[in-house]
């Protein structure tokens, strides 16, 4: 055969396969999720999330140092507080339990780069991510209480906040309140398209934070669309977004892609419970390889334009990382 074209060329062997990777993937890209319980003292493994713990105040630094000894440098902090409300009110408590845990690792590890979720639903008794107004989540009261937590985790210590509430106008209003108390150099990472997700099952189960009634589709977007992750992007970057996200990743793909050439803002995934829980359970059921299909899932979500990854096999992945498995 007289071809000149053949692309196996490039393929022959590790060396020039490495050597020709188009994604490049670095542990500084990296982020893991924390839970930490005010009820607990030590560790406890979650049974939804196989592999992964709650922690008490008293134990975070344990999660943070498994971190650091792995490469990880970047967490992301989930809070299961000991009291619910109405109004959520223990998120913001100066004493709550993020900001307990964020002073915590802050005094022992104060490299360890600390975003916190900021969000209503683990710490309101209804469940949901906001105030209620009836059965209804009232936007722009909201907006006030998330504004309110978000201050109070950037006055605890936290580097960066990452509102996941999907109420309209959050990015401006914890802008706005950031800037007011001489917090402009804290960064928010915008939780921007952020899909009504079955994914989400073992995290409500790890955070205690399933609605009680009702589901969260009247603010986070519908699975069916596209161009509105493109108008959600957009207005988080009007409002001050520095970080934009897309949620879930595997099955958002697509959104990744789109999203990511279409802004010049740095782009995260999220890598959510679900699609942790699937691979962990086909892995143990033997069905498939759950080191190379960790691998393989994550390479694909760099590849469609991510730029980070939050990831509850961030610590794994940074071990094939570190073999040139992927990366
Ligand atoms: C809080 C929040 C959720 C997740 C991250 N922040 C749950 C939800 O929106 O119901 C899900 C993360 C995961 O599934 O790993 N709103």
């Amino acid at each position: 055969m007289e071809l000149i074209n053949r692309p196996r060329r490039l393929r022959q062997n590790e060396a020039i396969r490495r050597m020709c990777r188009e994604t490049r993937l670095s542990v500084d890209s990296l982020i893991y999720p924390i839970f930490v319980d005010e009820t607990l003292t030590g560790k406890r493994p979650i049974p939804a999330l196989d592999g992964q713990y709650h922690y008490g105040v008293d134990a975070v630094n344990e999660a943070v140092e498994e971190c650091l000894a792995a490469g990880i440098r970047r967490g992301i902090l989930f809070g299961l507080p000991a009291e619910k409300d109405a109004q959520g009110s223990s998120a913001w408590d100066k004493k709550g339990v993020i900001q307990e845990a964020i002073r915590a690792i802050k005094a022992k590890h104060p490299e360890f780069y600390l975003i916190t979720d900021v969000c209503m639903c683990e710490y309101t008794d209804h469940g949901h991510c906001g105030i209620l107004c009836g059965h209804e989540v009232d936007n722009d009261k909201t907006l006030e209480v998330l504004s309110k937590t978000a201050l109070s985790h950037v006055e605890a210590g936290a580097d960066m906040v990452a509102p996941s509430d999907m109420m309209d106008g959050r990015i401006a209003a914890i802008r706005a309140i950031l800037d007011q108390h001489d917090h402009q150099n804290v960064p928010i990472m915008a939780y921007s398209a952020k899909y009504a997700s079955a994914f989400y099952g073992p995290f409500r189960e790890a955070a205690g934070s399933a609605p009680s009634f009702g589901d969260r589709k009247s603010y986070q977007m519908d699975p069916h669309n596209r161009k509105e992750a493109v108008k959600e992007c957009a207005l988080d970057v009007e409002e001050g977004a520095d970080i934009l996200m897309v949620k879930p990743a595997l099955s958002y793909l697509d959104v990744i892609r789109e999203c990511s050439e279409a802004f010049d803002l740095p782009m995260c995934a999220y890598s959510v419970s679900g699609e942790y829980a699937m691979i962990k359970a086909a892995g143990n059921a033997g069905m498939i390889d759950e080191y190379k299909v960790m691998c393989e899932s994550a390479l694909s979500v760099f590849r469609a334009g991510a730029n980070m990854l939050i990831t509850y096999f961030a610590k794994e992945l940074a071990g094939a990382i570190q073999k040139g498995d992927i990366g």
